[in-house]
């Protein structure tokens, strides 16, 4: 499934996704050059979504996803919690891929990945 092209995510910054069309963005996606990092937009605190504005997702120096619910960070590149009320926990990753033609799409669907 496509998401957007490469050029729609701003390089350092964040940006989420509402694939199923369910009302709210359900992924998350930051870009660092040509890499991508996609998680869940659920806290593993109480999975619910982190964004305390549309796509703001990284704390002021742009090194860290933060919930806006309770101020847990996490790293971009693994998702593991370094701060917070979920310490030693981690997002859960959504691969991506990217085309030749600069197009940003689903790897596999995470939400069928995570049925029984
Ligand atoms: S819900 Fe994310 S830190 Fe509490």
């Amino acid at each position: 499934m496509r998401l957007c092209h490469l050029d729609d995510l701003p390089d350092g910054d964040s940006r989420g996704f509402d694939p199923r069309a369910s009302g709210r963005d359900t992924i998350l996606v930051v870009r660092q050059g040509r890499r991508l990092h996609g998680w869940l937009d659920a806290c593993p605190h109480h999975g619910t979504p982190m964004a305390w504005r549309k796509d703001a997702y990284l704390n002021a120096a742009r090194d860290r996803i933060v919930c806006g619910a309770h101020g847990a960070q996490f790293e971009i590149h693994t998702g593991h919690c370094t701060l917070g009320p979920c310490l030693g926990q981690a997002l859960t990753p959504v691969p991506l891929t990217i085309d030749d033609d600069g197009g940003v799409h689903l790897a596999a669907t995470p939400f069928e990945e995570t049925r029984p």
